[in-house]
This record gives structure tokens, C-alpha cells and sequence, in this order.
């Protein structure tokens, strides 16, 4: 098997060919095609650069530019061939380059490396999902808020162990994830700051004797300035990790709310009705309604932060500058891009669209002794009482009540005497869940008057 050609753009030393499976362990065509409109972005703005300092003359740097764009064109039409001969991106690019506008094309490659130009098209792409996950959780926010708003009063449980604790409100649970995701976004911002530096220049790994102008294409590919020490810049993957490891926070945010909505919609709970074009049916019970999208949402997280522990792994131990292993970081940010804008598009449908069912939630809300703590804080308020000793006195009407079979509002003031003397008419203000929720005016707290100061702050936030 090594009767081929050798590679026309790296073969002058070599008398033969790839191995077919040397071939097929080196190539990344079939995955790195997606760089395309950033490869040919980075080779635009180098060849606009190496003619603005006479390294190549205008005529050629026209030449190329025109015909890169001929190239982008055919690729976007899907008339391309990508050959996996020519191993990866670049020199696809690059050789059909050369049969456009001739010898012209192999003075792109001046002053350059695949190892600048892979880092560079590669932070291009992984800047686009950075500010696709930024807009993409701006929207989910948002409709967490219209839910917010809608129900800032409704009674719900609030739960501690999934057990019933305290009531509080539906807009309060929702302005929780609020803060989650806005805390994800703030991430996703931090890390596009800090990633958004030009590699391109640093060549293979120790820069060029070519007069270049690092600073131009920088501008020109929208980074803030030039990376500032060429054996890092190619042999960092930093930005491809933080886009991963924020994603694998915000994918786990998600799925602890895709979690609850699968528990809040089902039969037992009957907290939230989500809508049919969110739902899917069953091939054999006709009477389901399946939370599909949710669970799939809450799956995600695990070939995420799959992805995230790979490029961990692959970039663990390697010397500088570059090496091959680096091109296992691509797939794994491909994917983990892909199934985040979909987790965070179908979680915004899914909220954007579910209703509360307010009877149900009060309901439960006013079960499972949840006012408890309340009357605890009554005991203290109005009798005059350690905590510790209306915690103790609240426990045994807790067990009166359960005993009887009744909810605490549902005793009668003579029962609760025999507990506590001290316990008078007053205590049933106390034990319900509105005004239970009411009194929780401490700043975050469940009250509606500061879930409504909340949603106005964010509001300011968002613009
Ligand atoms: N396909 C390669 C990658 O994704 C491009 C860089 C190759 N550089 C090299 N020196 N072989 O990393």
C-alpha cells in the first residue's frame, strides 16, 4: 500500500504515499469541513496582511482572496469534494484554491502553519457558540421571567429533600433559575473575553522572520489583539475547555429543572401541564403524554461533560508546542455545541409554553404540615418562646395533626391548647399558606413583593 503519490503539499521529502490506514488515523476532513467559512475568514485576512506588507504582491493577495471565495461558494452549495487524501480543512481548501488561480494560491501559506491556522479557525468557530449560548440563554431567561411574572403569587411547595418544607412561590422557584442560568451566562461572557485573542502569525510554534502584521488580522477576524506568545498560542486549548466546562454547568442546570419538570408533570404531581408540541405520545398507552423533551434535556449534561472530561484528557501531559493529539479537540466541542443550543432551545419552548396549575400547586403547598416553621415563629413572635422550645412544641402539634388525619389550620385552637397555653386565635394567620409565603419579606425571599423586586432588577439586567 505504498505505491501512492506522496501529500503535494507536505511530500518533497517523502518517496511514497500513506498507508491507507495511516491515512485514515490522520485525516480530520470529515469532521473539521465545518470550519470552512472560518478557515477561509483567517486565509482572507493573512493574505490581505502579507500584501499590505509587500510579502506578496496585491495581484496575487486579489487572486487569493477572489478565489477563496469561489471556494467558500462551492463548499456552501455543497459542490465540493473533499478528499481525505488532503487530510484535514486547510489543504482541502488550499488545493482547490490552486486549481481555481494557479501558483498564485501557494503563496497563502507564507508566514503561516496549519498550527496557527488550526488554532485560529478553530477559536473563530468555538467564538460563535460562546455568543449562540449567550443569546440562546438570554432567551431562555427571558421566558423564565414572563412565568415569573405570571405566577408571583402562586403557592407551591417548596421542597428540602423532595420532601415538603416551606410554601413558597411559583415565581420565586422560577427567578431560581434565573439566577443559575444568568450566572451561566455571565461564564460563557468571562470566558469570550478572555479566549478572544489571535493566534494567527504564530506559525508553526516560534513565529516568522516575515515583516508581518499581527495586529492587522487580528482585527480583521474581530479578536481584540494578538495572542502575545506564539509557542502558547498553538498549543492552547484553553478556550475550547472553558467553552466545555460552561457548558457542562449550564447543562447540569438545565438538567435539574428538566428533572423537576419531568416530576411536576406527572400524574402525581400534576404541578405543570406542558404543551403538546413539547410532549410526545406513546406507540402502545394511549393515555400518555410524555415529558420527552425534558428527559432528553436532562440527558444531555452526560456527553457534555463527557466532552469536557475528553479534551481534559487529551490535552493532559502533552509538551509544548503542538501535537497531533490536538485534533481529538474538535469533535468533542462540535457535539457538546450542538447539544447545548438544542437543550437550551428546547427548554425555552418547553417554559415558554408549559402553564402552572394553580389549584394543584396550592394544594400541595398547604399539605405536609409545610406552615410548621411558621407556627414555630408565631410561638416565638407572639408567646414569647425560645425557638428551640417552639420547634419542640410545633413537633408535638405536628404529630396531633397527624394522629387526627388533619392538616395544622384544621386544629382546633382547644386541641392546640393542650399543647401550648400560651397558643391563641391568632396563630391561624399564621398558618396558611398565603401568609405564610407573605411574611418571607427578607431580601430573596418568597414573598411576592420581593420575587416582583427580583424580576424588575433582572428586567434592568437584560435591558
Ligand atoms: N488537522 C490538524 C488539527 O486539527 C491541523 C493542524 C495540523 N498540523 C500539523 N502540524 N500536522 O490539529
Amino acid at each position: 500500500m505504498t505505491d501512492k503519490k506522496s501529500n503535494a503539499m507536505w511530500g518533497g521529502r517523502f518517496a511514497a504515499g500513506p498507508d491507507a490506514i495511516m491515512e485514515a488515523i490522520n485525516a480530520s476532513i470529515d469532521f473539521d469541513k465545518r470550519l470552512a467559512s472560518q478557515d477561509i475568514a483567517g486565509s482572507r485576512a493573512h493574505a490581505a496582511m502579507l500584501a499590505k506588507q509587500g510579502i506578496i504582491t496585491d495581484t496575487d493577495a486579489e487572486a487569493i482572496r477572489e478565489g477563496l471565495l469561489t471556494v467558500l461558494s462551492e463548499i456552501e452549495g455543497g459542490e465540493f469534494a473533499f478528499s481525505t487524501a488532503l487530510e484535514d480543512i486547510h489543504m482541502n481548501v488550499e488545493s482547490r484554491l490552486k486549481e481555481i488561480i494557479g501558483e498564485a494560491a501557494g503563496r497563502l501559506h507564507t508566514a503561516r502553519s496549519r498550527n496557527d491556522q488550526v488554532a485560529t479557525d478553530f477559536k473563530l468557530w468555538t467564538r460563535e457558540q460562546y455568543d449562540a449560548a449567550i443569546s440562546g440563554l438570554d432567551a431562555l431567561i427571558r421566558a423564565l421571567i414572563a412565568q415569573a411574572e405570571e405566577g408571583a403569587d402562586w403557592v407551591m411547595p417548596g421542597f428540602t429533600h423532595l420532601q415538603t418544607a416551606q410554601p413558597v412561590t411559583w415565581g420565586h422557584h422560577m427567578m431560581a433559575y434565573v439566577e443559575m442560568f444568568g450566572r451561566d451566562m455571565s461564564r460563557f461572557k468571562d470566558a469570550r473575553a478572555r479566549m478572544n485573542e489571535s493566534p494567527l502569525g504564530s506559525a508553526a510554534l516560534a513565529g516568522t522572520g516575515f515583516p508581518i502584521d499581527r495586529h492587522m488580522t487580528a482585527e480583521a477576524l474581530g479578536f481584540d489583539r494578538p495572542t502575545a506568545n506564539s509557542l502558547d498560542a498553538v498549543a492552547d486549548r484553553d478556550f475550547a475547555l472553558e467553552f466545555l466546562s460552561c457548558s457542562s454547568i449550564c447543562a447540569m442546570h438545565l438538567s435539574r429543572f428538566a428533572e423537576e419538570l419531568v416530576i411536576w408533570s406527572s400524574a402525581q404531581f400534576r404541578f405543570v401541564t406542558l404543551s403538546d408540541r413539547f410532549s410526545t405520545g406513546s406507540s402502545i398507552m394511549p393515555q400518555k403524554k410524555n415529558p420527552d423533551a425534558a428527559e432528553l434535556i436532562r440527558a444531555k449534561v452526560g456527553r457534555i461533560f463527557g466532552a469536557n472530561v475528553a479534551l481534559m484528557m487529551v490535552m493532559k501531559g502533552l509538551p509544548l508546542a503542538y501535537s497531533k493529539d490536538m485534533q481529538e479537540d474538535k469533535e468533542q466541542v462540535f457535539d457538546a455545541a450542538d447539544n447545548l443550543m438544542i437543550a437550551l432551545a428546547a427548554m425555552t419552548g418547553m417554559v415558554s409554553d408549559m402553564s402552572g396549575n394553580i389549584d394543584n400547586l396550592r394544594a400541595a403547598a398547604a399539605s405536609g404540615f409545610s406552615t410548621a416553621t411558621d407556627l414555630a415563629d408565631w410561638l416565638v413572635r407572639e408567646a414569647g418562646l425560645p425557638f428551640r422550645d417552639a420547634h419542640h412544641v410545633t413537633g408535638a402539634l405536628v404529630a396531633m395533626a397527624e394522629k387526627k388525619g388533619c392538616d395544622l389550620p384544621e386544629l382546633s385552637l382547644e386541641d392546640m391548647k393542650t399543647v401550648h397555653d400560651a397558643i391563641t386565635d391568632g396563630v391561624f394567620d399564621v398558618l396558611t399558606v398565603e401568609n405564610s409565603v407573605a411574611s418571607r419579606t427578607s431580601y430573596g425571599g418568597t414573598a411576592p413583593v420581593q420575587v416582583r423586586a427580583q424580576i424588575a432588577r433582572w428586567k434592568e439586567v437584560l435591558g
